[in-house]
């Protein structure tokens, strides 16, 4: 196992399976109270450069219910890279904190804070990837549809952190992933190279179209995200044109298979990416995705501190 959490990448299949195996543990067992002393004496640290809800509360939650204590550090205490420099905060941290989680603008601050950090670094969120909720959205996955391997992914919208995070991980799990964008918002070609060779080891493919209806056409779970992220709220309405013909409603929805899921990172935009009809149709597993990021997260923090497995 790598120090870090930076990208999904940082993980093999194997390590990704057996983190679904103790979040599954952990999740029965949060009444029985098992783990509630594994962090006992120990901090997180949380840097957020960027607004937050599901994110914040799961980290800091979970890291108290298992015994630790978590500080917020928000964009105005320490003002990455502006008061300090980013591999300075990683070296003052490390002499203080356990364990350390970043949502940052760009991807490179957070691969300087693992490298320069003796401390495990996560990330929580990238302008490239958001590894953590790839692996509760999987879990999700494997509870309801009882596998993570030889299903059709589709994801709707931009090429942005969240699809590349599902592309890697639905390659490496041996899933068919398709996204459908509109020309110009493809994601990054480095991911859907890489993506594409672990798929064809996995005996899966990754496809990238223009075509929503294709794509959607047959999936297992059907994804989207808000078409602009943070950081890119001046796009907000060039984007909402270029993706009119892209939003997740019961129309596109139905040429999915009848038991498909639908998933959300959240937060959603209604009434743009997804209408209400969907997002709160039977077949939309959201909440389950948010909650399971509590689990996911302590059994990532359980693994990547090496205590109590
Ligand atoms: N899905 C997710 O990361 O939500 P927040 O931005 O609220 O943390
Ligand atoms: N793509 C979104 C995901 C939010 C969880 C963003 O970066 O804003």
């Amino acid at each position: 196992m790598k120090k870090d959490l930076v990208s999904i990448l940082d993980l093999t299949k194997e390590e990704i399976l057996d983190i679904f195996k103790l979040a599954k543990k952990v999740k029965k067992e949060v009444k029985a109270k098992k783990y509630r002393n594994s962090f006992n004496q120990m901090t997180l640290a949380m840097i957020f450069e960027k607004p937050s809800l599901r994110t914040r509360v799961s980290f800091e939650t979970g890291f108290t219910q298992l015994g630790g204590h978590a500080i917020y550090l928000g964009p105005k205490d320490i003002s990455l890279g502006l008061r300090e420099s980013v591999p300075d905060i990683a070296r003052n941290l490390d002499r203080m904190v356990d364990i350390i989680m970043a949502r940052t603008f760009s991807h490179k601050s957070v691969e300087d804070l693992a490298k320069y950090s003796s401390v495990p670094v996560i990330n929580g969120l990238s302008d490239k990837e958001h590894p953590c909720q790839v692996l509760a959205d999987y879990l999700t996955i494997e509870e309801h549809k009882g596998k993570t391997s030889n299903l059709k992914f589709t994801f709707v919208g931009a090429g942005n952190n969240m699809s590349h995070s599902l592309m890697l991980i639905s390659s490496m799990l041996g899933s068919d992933f398709y996204l459908a964008c509109a020309k110009g918002y493809e994601p990054d070609d480095q991911y859907v190279q890489k993506s594409k060779e672990m798929a064809e080891r996995n005996g899966s493919k990754v496809v990238i179209t223009n075509d929503p209806v294709e794509a959607v056409k047959g999936a297992d779970v059907v994804y989207t995200d808000v078409w602009a992220s943070m950081g890119e709220e001046s796009e907000k309405e060039i984007r909402a044109k270029a993706f009119k013909d892209y939003q997740v409603n019961m129309k596109l929805f139905k040429n999915a298979k009848p038991d498909a899921i639908f998933m959300h990172c959240l937060p959603a935009h209604r009434g743009e990416e997804v209408t209400d009809d969907v997002i709160d149709s039977k077949n939309s597993v959201v909440f389950d995705e948010a909650e399971n990021r509590l689990h996911a997260q302590k059994a990532v923090m359980l693994t990547l501190l090496g205590v109590n497995k």
